[in-house]
């Protein structure tokens, strides 16, 4: 049986939905925490928006397109000339010793200085987050999450039954303001979360990226107060404007697991990653992942290892790096042009996402729907909050189509915004300002619901945040 392109074997069926009968007969059967799993929005979506006819602005795609099918072809043939036997047979838990040189050299581009000896190699970085959350968390811990949050990383705090409060953004990353005073206030109560976690560079999904010195000020409130931080950082090296910063594992290794990945600097399919933690959470990591998966895929280490001995690897960086920052350039400008000036976007100095903030009474949820009648698709911001918040949010990824879909892409989507605008506009009374006049919101930021600030001049009431962020109970399933 071949395999077409898009992955698929024949016409596109959608998953056989299960009867009543069914679930009858096996619910009993299922752990209680099955009942707090959650799927993947981002997992859904792709299965609707591999229609062919559909653009999709949804995914987090790097484009593979872009790496020399040749490349690819001589590099498997070295693995096969070279290390056929060794390749098709387990590895060891922690990964090969020459990808953990690989991980030293990656790291080290981004001025984090570690022993290969140091690195567990992983089935993607989002092994790393499952590992974390099956090594750190009983259910009803505390996990604090940015508000929003990687979608992918939802899923995960749900399986493992976690209390996630997710502190705001602004256009500097997480509020450490308002993480002190939630700090604070758990403390009161005699609570400590397990671990915070963040992803200080060109956030996925909201763009923005953690300033300097609230990176000092994160890790020292972990330091001072003995929490982890899970320094989630698979963009650091997609930089497009302004000087790199200093990660937070560089700024105090005690305290913080580094995570990171092959996916956007080389390749997803490889699904390879990285972790660096401190040396006991790093042993039960390992013993975590044994029972996981026992290694990650030796057929793609040796991929990975054959990659960095043939020459450069930061040419190909350098390459995505030219590449997303003109698309990021044109998904910027058609924002500009063709949504409604009651919307907000973050301007992201790197990385593969904008987010964008619209007025209250557009549910993006219920605008995927009709997007998706216009063949275009995003993620809507609900996928990156763990209490329903995000309802007028959305994401858009500028890296996996090409320049002309991206146009195309953000007129469809100005234009199904737009008619609900109007739509507001003749129920309420309150005249929609065309796109023509329409004024972005100031680079960086995130909109009025997040930063406190109006989305822009005369958007509709937009309450600001909370001074605090609120606690966010998971269903208890356990006593
Ligand atoms: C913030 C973040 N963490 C983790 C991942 C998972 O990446 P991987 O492909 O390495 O599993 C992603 C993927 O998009 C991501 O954006």
């Amino acid at each position: 049986m071949t395999i077409s392109e898009d992955g698929n074997r024949g016409p596109l069926r959608s998953r056989p939905r299960s009867t009543a009968r069914e679930l009858e007969r096996y619910g009993a059967l299922f752990a209680e925490r099955t009942k707090v799993m959650r799927s993947s929005a981002m997992r859904d979506l792709m299965a609707l928006t591999e229609r062919a006819d559909v653009i999709s602005l949804a995914g987090g795609l790097p484009d593979t397109t872009t790496f020399p099918a040749d490349s690819y072809a001589s590099l498997m043939g070295t693995v096969a000339a070279q290390s056929c036997a060794r390749a098709l047979q387990y590895g060891p838990t922690e990964g090969l010793a020459a990808v953990k040189r690989c991980v030293a050299a990656v790291m080290a581009a981004e001025g984090a200085i570690v022993d290969p000896g140091e690195v567990l190699i992983t089935t993607g970085g989002q092994q790393v987050i499952d590992l974390v959350c099956k090594t750190l968390l009983d259910p009803g811990d505390i996990v604090i999450a940015e508000a929003p949050t990687y979608p992918g990383a939802v899923p995960t705090f749900c399986s493992y039954e976690a209390e996630v409060i997710q502190i705001p953004l602004d256009r500097d990353g997480m509020r450490t303001d308002l993480l002190t005073e939630t700090l604070d206030r758990l403390d009161a109560h005699g609570r400590r979360p397990k671990f915070i976690y963040t992803i200080p560079n060109f956030h996925n999904p909201a763009g923005v990226t953690l300033s300097l010195e609230r990176r000092h000020a994160l890790v020292a409130l972990a330091a001072e107060r003995e929490i982890l931080i899970l320094e989630d950082n698979p963009y650091g090296l997609l930089r497009y404007e302004g000087d790199a910063l200093p990660t937070l594992f560089s700024l105090e290794r005690d305290f913080v697991i580094y995570a990171s990945t092959f996916s956007k600097i080389l390749s997803p399919g490889v699904r390879l990653g990285w972790t660096v933690a401190p040396a006991p959470v790093m042993a039960k990591l390992n013993i975590g992942k044994q029972a996981s998966d026992l290694c990650s895929s030796s057929i793609s280490q040796y991929f990975v290892s054959a990659y960095f001995d043939s020459g450069p690897w930061e040419d190909y960086v350098r390459s995505l790096v030219g590449i997303y920052r003109l698309r990021r350039d044109v998904m910027l400008d058609a924002l500009a042009e063709h949504l409604p000036r009651e919307a907000a976007w973050t301007h992201p100095r790197g990385g593969l996402f904008i987010w964008v903030t619209l007025p209250d009474y557009i549910d993006t949820t219920d605008l995927l729907a009709r997007a998706l009648e216009e063949r275009v698709a995003f993620v809507p911001g609900r996928a990156a909050y763990l209490d329903g918040r995000g309802g007028s949010e959305l994401r858009l990824n500028f890296s996996g189509v090409g320049e002309e879909e991206i146009r195309e892409g953000v007129r469809r989507i100005g234009e199904v915004v737009r008619e609900q605008v109007a739509l507001y506009g003749t129920l309420t009374g309150v005249p929609a300002v065309p796109a023509s006049q329409s004024a972005p919101a100031p680079a960086g930021s995130l909109g009025g619901r997040l930063t406190g600030s109006a989305a822009s001049p005369g958007a509709p009431g937009a309450p600001a945040e909370a001074a605090l962020a609120p606690v966010v109970s998971l269903r208890r399933t356990r006593a």
